[in-house]
């Protein structure tokens, strides 16, 4: 029973595979082919004939090949494997992936790059994606998340902005893969809100050592809902169980010139190894009662929950034990959706989500061409997809009956219907009430606190690192106002590290800051007001 479902996502995968041995090529109507070789030509050295169909039909598949990347998270190398909850979880939430001990949940990753093109190299200095599908008997579970806690920006609004400025420069394309440029300062220079990522990007965690050694982080506030429909607000981990390691700057500039699929080839030789990548999911759990105890908002993408105050309790065990079959088929066309949830898991107002919510599914509308890739194998439920959506560019499904629509009642019509209200999705009946604005909450304007927090929290040779990482970046920004605003934040986290910073630039120490800018409440206050939630 256990192994079966272990394999379903497997064995459905295995009835698409072109496993045809010891047969012939023929063309893609089925007619056997004489000769791959040569084309059709008038004379033996005369011009090719328009009529060579298995020509042009090979070659027109050809020329067709390419699907546009990802528009971020271009580069990545993905893995199948199982995940297994510790404990049943029915006391938080109902969703049924998180219940039986016994049941192993096949799973599809896909770690990646951020910046760099489908073709950069691994160990730029980025964020990593880290996305994580759930093929659960009640659909699609993707948990899209990075190996750095928070994120750049408050609002999902200024995300192409962000964009914009950290892809290489528009008019000459450069540099590829790194955050070493104009552009991308300038905006991180005006965006104070972006400091705390910033912190965490420019430490050892944006050069790991390997996909198997990072952590991972669903990064918003979910929900949790219980059977009783009661919420539990949720922040998601993944923990390595080979620890977290990064490699030195000087080592990711070597092996990026010597091997840049160096990520890729980690993961693809370890699992061949039968080394297999293991994580731990882990959860912060937090009363729907306690959502405004903090002195941040737990709404604020740009923030932590420090984990003296919320404990970080492991729920389950990822195992990566397979390599994909195909590149293109698996890792390229898999369709991540933080959208994508099932019952027992809910979202929050967290505007960084809710945009997300949104950026997703329109983007894979054109990236896998149309309103059908769900029916590619690799993003297919292992539950059933039945609806009375029809048609549309490369359509698989054959919906049967004379019509398809809802509520019906006619003859051979949708034969679900039925069934509609019986159990099901339901939404969490938050309450929402206010005018409409577009201002950000004061609840959401502390960026330094939390800045200071991760930088005290490093030893002194990562401190170190990151003053060398600093330095390095902005040594590459050709405007000094740029330099100037950056060393300028960087007072408001720590003044030591600003004058170092400024040093190694060349330039005058900054003034100590007379009266830091939006710095918060103590980050221990509310420790005692409220009690973490477990299992
Ligand atoms: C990929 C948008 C923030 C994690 C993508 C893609 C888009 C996108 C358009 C490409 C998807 C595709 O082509 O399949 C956004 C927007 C954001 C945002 C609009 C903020 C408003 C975040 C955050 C995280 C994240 C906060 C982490 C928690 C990822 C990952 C991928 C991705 C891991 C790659 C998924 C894969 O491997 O296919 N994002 N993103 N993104 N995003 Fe975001």
């Amino acid at each position: 029973m256990e192994e079966k479902k272990d394999n379903r996502k497997t064995e459905q995968l295995e009835q698409h595979k072109n496993q045809q041995k010891d047969k012939f090529i023929t063309t893609n109507q089925g007619v056997r082919v004489n000769d791959t070789q040569n084309s059709l030509t008038a004379g033996e050295r005369g011009p090719t004939l328009m009529e060579d169909f298995m020509f042009r039909e090979k070659m027109t598949h050809f020329d067709h090949e390419r699907i546009p990347e990802r528009v971020v998270h271009a580069r990545g190398a993905g893995a199948h494997g199982y995940f297994q909850v510790y404990e049943p979880m029915k006391a938080v939430t109902k969703a049924d992936f998180l219940q039986d001990p016994d049941a192993k949940i096949p799973v599809f990753v896909r770690f990646s790059t951020v910046v760099g093109f489908r073709g950069s190299t691994d160990l730029a200095r980025d964020v990593r994606g880290f996305a994580v599908k759930f093929y659960t008997d009640e659909g699609n579970y993707d948990l899209v998340g990075n190996n750095i806690p928070v994120f750049f920006i408050q609002d999902a609004m200024k995300f192409p902005d962000l964009i914009h400025a950290v892809k290489p420069e528009a008019d000459n394309e450069i540099p590829q893969a790194s955050t070493a440029h104009d552009t991308f300062w300038d905006f991180i220079s005006l965006m104070p809100e972006s400091i705390h990522m910033i912190m965490w990007a420019m430490s050892d965690r944006a050069i790991p050592r390997s996909y198997r050694m990072m952590e991972g982080f669903g990064v918003h506030t979910f929900r949790f809902v219980n059977d009783a429909g009661k919420s539990t607000l949720v922040k998601f981990h993944w923990k390595p169980l080979l620890g977290v390691h990064g490699v030195l700057w000087d080592e990711a500039q070597k092996i990026s010139g010597e091997n840049p699929d160096f990520h890729r080839q980690d993961l693809w030789e370890a699992i061949e190894n039968g080394n297999y990548p293991e994580f731990e999911l882990g959860v912060q759990m937090v009363a729907e009662e306690d959502m405004d105890r903090f002195d941040f908002d737990l709404l604020d993408p740009t923030k932590i929950i420090p984990e003296e105050l919320v404990p970080v309790v492991r729920i389950g065990k990822m195992v990566l034990n397979r390599n994909p079959d195909n590149f293109f088929a698996e890792t390229e066309q898999i369709a991540f959706h933080p959208g994508n949830i099932v019952p027992g898991i809910d979202f929050t107002n967290d505007p960084l989500l809710q945009g997300r919510l949104f950026s997703y599914l329109d983007t894979q509308l054109i990236r896998l061409g149309g309103p059908n890739f769900h029916e590619i194998p690799i993003n297919r439920p292992i539950s059933s997809a039945l609806n009375n959506q029809r048609d549309g560019f490369m359509r698989q499904e054959i919906n049967k009956g004379k019509n398809h629509y809802h509520p019906n009642s006619i003859e051979g019509g949708c034969p679900f219907q039925a069934k509609m209200r019986e159990g099901g999705f339901t939404t969490y009946t938050e309450k929402i009430e206010g005018r409409k604005v577009r201002t950000r909450s004061k609840s959401f304007s502390d960026f330094f606190s939390q800045a200071t927090l991760f930088y005290n929290s490093q030893t002194p040779i990562e401190k170190k690192h990151m003053i060398d990482a600093f330095s390095f970046e902005l040594g590459k920004v050709k405007r000094e106002r740029i330099r100037e605003r950056m060393v300028g934040l960087l007072t408001q986290v720590d003044h030591e590290l600003s004058e170092k910073v400024a040093a190694r630039l060349g330039m005058d120490s900054p003034p100590e800051p007379e009266k830091p800018i939006n710095k918060g409440v103590p980050a221990d206050a509310g420790a005692e007001e409220f009690e973490p939630v477990y299992v």
